[in-house]
């Protein structure tokens, strides 16, 4: 994971590009921060870094004198702790190269032990090495072959930003496998792990392909292959709006979000429904429809609509369809059938786990899908397709408008291809309805404070419902650090039912009429055993008594207003226990590393 910056021009001061980017990029881990900056006083570079969050390092570097450049970093900690002296940027022996990564390099031991045997070491972490193989190769060969015969020798992944301390008018960088985009404006050259950070100073980028290295100076920028073969300058236009990043009337980004939910789902109707025709291309559709199997592939939240996913185009398409981790799948791959398709599900489309299994996938010669919130992403560009969520920038750590947003767009792909014909643009409207409906009338603050009482808490549902309660649970415990699982409401009492004692939270999820009663009698039995419960259900299917009823929509699209009670349970959970909602501890929203 970790955010990295590097800024050179001549107008603005580096300091400012920087950690304005930091602050955008502060998503992808938040243990330390830390920056480095040319002192044109002492024609030296000094380095700012600690511990902590991005807004201690603004304050550590107030009084810095205007720089022409600067690379920055916000770390999440891979190897080793979190320290100042594990903080970036890191520097080789003699402090001659200074360096910001992202990424993880898996040979790092091997690499010391065979050239830096000698060399001192400042930090735990395996980025050092890079900065001291540079210098020791500087021995025999000027700074970019110096750069370049590092490179060759890494194994894993980066995104590197390198400063020699004797040429001060110039950057270099480099990557693999971590993202890495390079922006041109008027006032210099942007070097960023993603888009937002080149937000306001530049207006054309290029988004760099593996095995890249650049050499950027103010007024000038040299991509190179690692054979060190020029390479053409591809720059885009970038059109991203900086407005969508406020978090505007909002305490956190995460209740914005979860309160944009119904304008998501109504922008997804408006994006692919084109009067009658769906904006979905059609070797999509014929390469599914010629499959016999899909594969998704999704980490995390993204799973959990993938598990939806498979229900709708079983139900709908009726082509079997699997869900895999996918940090198994690219290590682990199942037996594939003969007709495979591949749909990969990523909010950011940056996360290192799909980006294996992409690897893996092309190398076995298969189409891939990927539904995405970032078109620019590393796996939008390097799918065979892919189709846009449409969701807007999801700055929370925590997934909630992207989770409705994958749903909606699942539900699109496989009413496309089936012959059902649900008229989505109604029933989709009418889930944005309910969503809005829910969250304008009904107040779950108290119900949370009652109820949520305990260190741990369970989720069940049957079918449908029971992929909604993965998702549920996922969100209360990556906020409140509320121990939460999701269950199979018929499974609990195979053994787990143990761990009910007086006063454990169960929270029922109950969209249809069909499991109503079987989930209800779940809920008398952990009830007889002493647990406070809750039941979110549809007004079908609902009792009077329950504690939130929403109103109906389509059996198929359930999970999209069924999850929204979750998120604002787990957004009040956390809020009750005084947790940074935005950023929960040891998380990042975007996962670049394996
Ligand atoms: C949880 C959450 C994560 C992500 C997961 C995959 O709220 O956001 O579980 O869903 O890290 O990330 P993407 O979707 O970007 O591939």
């Amino acid at each position: 994971m970790c955010g990295i910056v590097g800024f050179i021009g001549n107008k603005k001061d580096a300091k400012e590009v920087v950690l304005s980017g930091l602050t955008k990029l502060e998503y992808r881990g938040y243990d330390s921060a830390g920056i480095s900056l040319f002192n044109s006083k002492f024609r030296s570079f000094d380095i700012y870094k600690d511990f902590g969050r991005v807004q201690k390092l603004i304050d550590l570097t107030k009084n810095t004198l205007k720089s022409n450049i600067g690379i920055g970093h916000t770390r999440w900690a891979t190897h080793g702790k979190v320290t100042k002296e594990n903080a970036h940027p890191h520097y080789s022996q003699s402090k001659r190269f200074i360096i910001v990564h992202n990424g993880v390099i898996e040979n790092n031991e091997e690499l010391k032990s065979q050239y830096l045997s000698d060399s001192f070491f400042y930090s735990e972490t395996d980025t050092e090495v890079i900065a001291q193989l540079i210098e020791t190769f500087t021995k025999q060969l000027n700074v970019e072959n110096a750069i370049l015969t590092t490179l060759k020798l890494l194994e894993g992944s980066y995104a590197l930003l390198v400063i020699d301390t004797q040429t001060p008018d110039t950057i270099y960088a480099a990557k693999n496998k971590s993202p890495l985009v390079l922006g041109k404006g008027d006032d210099g050259i942007t070097i960023a792990s993603d888009l937002m950070a080149l937000l306001g100073y530049a207006d054309q980028y290029i988004a760099l392909a593996d095995h890249t290295f650049v050499v950027a100076e103010s007024d000038s920028v040299k991509l190179y292959n690692l054979n060190h073969e020029l390479q053409p300058l591809i720059y885009l236009e970038i059109d991203l709006d900086e407005s969508s990043t406020d978090m505007g009337e909002y305490q956190h980004y995460m209740i914005k979000e979860i309160y944009e939910q119904p304008s998501v789902v109504r922008r997804i109707v408006q994006n692919y429904f084109n009067h009658d025709k769906i904006n979905i291309s059609a070797d999509i559709l014929k390469d599914i429809k010629a499959s016999d199997r899909i594969y998704i592939l999704a980490a995390g939240t993204s799973m959990h609509a993938g598990y939806v996913g498979k229900y709708l185009f079983e139900e709908l398409t009726h082509i079997p369809a699997e869900v895999h981790i996918a940090s198994e799948f690219a290590y682990h791959t199942p037996l594939l059938t003969a007709k495979p398709f591949f749909l990969m599900i990523s909010q950011s489309g940056e996360t290192a786990d799909l980006r294996a299994c992409l690897l893996k996938t092309q190398k076995l010669n298969y189409k891939t899908l990927t539904i995405t919130n970032v078109k620019t992403s590393t796996l939008a560009r390097e799918s065979n397709y892919f189709l846009e969520l449409f969701a807007g920038p999801e700055i929370a750590v925590a997934s909630t408008k992207a989770y409705v947003a994958q749903v909606a767009v699942l539900s699109i792909l496989c009413n496309t291809l089936s012959d059902q014909n649900i008229d989505l643009i109604k029933e989709l409207t009418k889930v944005a309805l309910s969503i809005e409906n829910f969250l304008a009338t009904q107040d779950i603050s108290s119900l949370v404070h009652d109820k949520i009482t305990k260190r741990n808490c369970f989720y069940i549902g049957r079918t449908i419902d029971y992929y909604t309660s993965l998702e549920a649970a996922l969100k209360l415990k990556e906020i409140s650090y509320i121990q939460t699982e999701g269950f199979a409401a018929g499974e609990l009492k195979h053994g787990t039912i143990a761990l009910i004692e007086e006063g454990t939270p169960v929270i029922a999820l109950i969209s249809s009429k069909e499991i109503s009663k079987n989930t209800r009698s779940n809920l008398n039995e952990v009830i007889s055993r002493g647990a406070t419960t809750m039941i979110i259900s549809l007004a079908n299917t609902s009792q009077e008594s329950d504690d939130i009823i929403l109103k109906d929509v389509h059996p198929l699209l359930t999970p999209m207003v069924m999850v929204v009670p979750t998120q604002l349970i787990a957004y009040y959970a956390a809020l009750e226990r005084g947790n940074d909602i935005d950023k929960p501890r040891n998380l990042a929203k975007s996962v670049t590393v394996e």
